[in-house]
């Protein structure tokens, strides 16, 4: 039974107004405070250019405080329904209509978990943080979101694939664990965007794929063919959602606002600005929020592939079996000016369990190891990353080439998001 729930058309307006002011004033800030950002010693080099001019770093602060300001803004308009039926409704001068308490609720939670991670993220631009500390911070970031999720009676549970209902019927109640999970995505959100990271481009161009992804998602909820009458049922619609059509709106105006902010960054190359941690942090909070609060998890996660696959692939880095160097990215042969994958070094032989993980790896072609020549043991790997994997399979290739396999591989994953999501799912779920 599909849920719609009209969003107040103040809101929808409004949403749409600012959306184009966020992006005029990003487009406008960020060359503007970059001299500023680079006296303030907010600066990088880039790692795969010749000249070793300092670019602005941290430039993704512009984007989260046009952002979380306009979202504070936009309260009021997201509750102007409420408003102006508690101004109609009234009896001997007080409103008898319930205000949607609920609904400001998720919206401020929301907005608590996006300053958390733009507050994390600024940090980590600052002091470079630590990476126990990185991966805890946004699971404590993500409790205020999943105690509005279990005070909304948030459901926990999940729909058991066909060919599984025999072992567990058709709904099993994940309880705690679901609330696990959501934590979960919100670390995991934020830290795969940055550790996906360091040719221009590929932070901005991940964020605009998934966020085209999103709004693709959310029209194909709409009850087509639409009713033009209702223009308000359009951003309205979602199954199974009980959130309210304010957060909707909020989450449209979200995805929206988010693919302009990143037009600029995107288009340019070479890099005028690098977005930093702080645009990666904030970008994957708030996906993981959108995802939370409108309860298409799953679906969402189907839009990260390459993300996942890059987590994956780089674990036995991040989890210090195999040295992991400060950057990453591949090396530049500035002579042709191609990339070739960047290289992890060992100092002392692996341990047995890494030599095993790599030589399996080594055999599935996702990583190229350098052996000593009697005794066999590992010298040297390729960094465990996807664009040292798409370097290392489709050979050498400048930066922007590697970007643009990288988003063509961003929308391939969606694309599949979509077949399994509305092709597949139908195999497994009864629709
Ligand atoms: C993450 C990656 C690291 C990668 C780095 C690049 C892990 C565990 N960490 O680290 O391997 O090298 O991101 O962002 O995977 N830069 C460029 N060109 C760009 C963007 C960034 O050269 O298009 C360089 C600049 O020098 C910039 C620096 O990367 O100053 C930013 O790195 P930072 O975000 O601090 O690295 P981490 O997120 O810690
Ligand atoms: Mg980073």
């Amino acid at each position: 039974r599909p849920f719609v729930e009209p969003v107040p058309l103040p809101a929808l307006y409004t949403s749409f107004g600012f959306s184009i002011f966020a992006l005029l004033a990003t487009l406008y800030i960020i060359p503007a405070v970059g001299p500023a950002f680079i006296k303030a010693n907010l600066k990088g080099i880039d790692l795969l250019k010749n000249d070793k001019v300092p670019v602005p770093e941290s430039q993704g602060l512009v984007c989260a405080a046009v952002y979380i300001l306009l979202l504070i803004l936009f309260i009021p308009f997201a509750f102007s329904d409420a408003i102006s039926k508690a101004a109609e409704k009234t009896h001997e001068g007080i409103s008898v209509i319930e205000f949607p308490h609920h609904q400001l609720s998720v919206y401020l939670s929301s907005l608590l978990s996006l300053l958390i991670a733009t507050m994390l993220g600024f940090l980590d631009d600052v002091f470079d943080i630590r990476w126990r500390h990185k991966i805890p911070i946004p699971i404590i970031a993500s409790i205020p979101l999943l105690m509005v999720y279990y005070a909304e009676r948030g459901n926990t549970h999940v729909v058991v694939p066909i060919p599984l209902r025999f072992m567990f019927g058709t709904l099993v109640n994940l309880g705690p664990l679901y609330y696990l999970y959501m934590g979960l995505l919100s670390t995991f959100a934020t830290n795969s965007f940055n550790i996906l990271a360091g040719i221009n481009g590929s932070e901005v161009s991940q964020a605009l794929i998934i966020a085209l992804s999103v709004i693709l998602n959310d029209l194909l909820y709409l009850p087509w063919p639409l009713d033009f009458r209702i223009p308000m049922h359009l951003l309205g619609g979602r199954m199974d959602v009980e959130v309210g059509g304010v957060w909707k709106a909020g989450m449209a105006y979200g995805s929206q606002e988010l693919v302009e902010r990143h037009l600029f960054s995107f288009i340019v190359y070479p890099a005028r600005a690098f977005p930093g941690d702080t645009l990666c942090y904030v970008t994957g909070m708030a996906f993981a929020v959108v995802g939370i609060q409108a309860h298409f998890s799953k679906t969402l996660l189907l839009f990260f592939i390459p993300q996942i696959f890059n987590f994956v692939l780089s674990c036995p880095q991040l989890f210090g079996l195999v040295p992991c160097p400060r950057h990453r990215v591949p090396r530049i042969d500035h002579a042709t000016n191609l990339l070739h994958p960047s290289k992890a070094l060992f100092m002392k032989p692996p341990s047995r369990l890494a030599s095993v993980i790599l030589r399996i790896l080594a055999t599935l072609g996702l990583t190229e190891l350098t052996t000593h020549p009697t005794n066999g043991t590992i010298l040297e790997a390729n960094n465990l990353t996807i664009l040292n994997y798409f370097l290392l399979r489709l050979g050498p290739m400048n930066e922007k080439r590697l970007v643009q396999v990288l988003m063509c591989s961003q929308i391939a994953g969606s694309l599949f998001a979509f077949t399994v999501r509305y092709g597949l799912a139908g195999l497994v779920y009864d629709g």
